[in-house]
């Protein structure tokens, strides 16, 4: 189990130490725990989040990446600089950026690429919109999702790091696709990457908490979860970690 808490654009430098610190704390008492945690801050606050869970065993990763390895790509950030503050991992593709800045599959996949070529794992964030879902297009868009990466990069290099199935509709809105639901999409997702994609993690994402997190975790093939605003509150994401323990 991996369970990752996307801070999105919240916080402030304060709270971002503040809640990073309890983290470390929870954990260090639990060094025997079985699940992998990961959080992803805003790139402004990386290096004390990266510092405060040093010895926590806690990957932190960054909410996008540049496609770019350097130059003149004013404000963005290349996936070198972020491995060089201390981060592991970093989200790609995810809805809000594909909605909001109109990033494409095909910018998703150079990012993709731009991650694992500095030792970074990406996670691919994928998922369907409501009117997908609707048409009965949810797998017809989750697998063109994954395949323009897997175009890019091979689907060996696909199954070396994580996806996230997030409904567009599930995030942010309270409404959580159901176990069923998502254990179907993990499957077919299991079932594309091939026997490669045995150990790679497919997360859920869309509106988990502490109280619906232990139905989708039982599932099959959803390996843990991306929260989102349930990880900004110590205690609930810690409640999360603990119902991944027990799954
Ligand atoms: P919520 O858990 O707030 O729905 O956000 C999910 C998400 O987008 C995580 O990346």
């Amino acid at each position: 189990m991996l369970i990752a808490g996307n801070w999105k654009m919240n916080g402030s430098l304060a709270k971002a130490a503040d809640l990073a610190e309890c983290l470390a704390q929870q954990r260090l008492n639990r060094i025997k725990s079985n699940v992998r945690v990961a959080v992803f801050p805003p790139a402004v606050h990386l290096p004390i989040v990266v510092h405060r869970l040093q010895q926590a065993r806690i990957y932190v990763g960054a909410q996008d990446v540049s496609a770019h390895t350097d130059g003149a790509f004013t404000g963005e950030l290349s996936a070198s600089m972020l491995a060089d503050v201390g981060c592991s991992m970093v989200l790609v593709g995810h809805s809000e950026r594909r909605a909001r800045l109109h990033e494409s599959n095909r910018e998703a996949a150079n990012k993709y690429a731009a991650a694992q070529a500095s030792g970074l794992t990406p996670v691919l964030c994928v998922g369907e919109t409501l009117a997908e879902r609707d048409a009965g297009h949810t797998s017809e868009v989750v697998e063109g999702q994954i395949s323009a990466v897997a175009e890019q990069v091979g689907w060996e290099n696909v199954c070396l790091g994580v996806i996230a199935y997030e409904p567009v509709w599930a995030i942010g809105t309270g409404i959580t696709a159901s176990p069923q639901q998502a254990q179907d999409v993990h499957a077919g997702i299991r079932q594309r990457l091939g026997d490669a994609g045995e150990q790679t993690y497919i997360l859920y994402g869309g509106s988990v908490n502490a109280e619906n997190a232990q139905a989708l975790f039982a599932q099959e093939d959803v390996d843990g979860g991306l929260i989102g605003g349930a990880a900004l509150q110590a205690a609930e994401f810690l409640r999360i970690i603990q119902l991944a323990e027990e799954a």
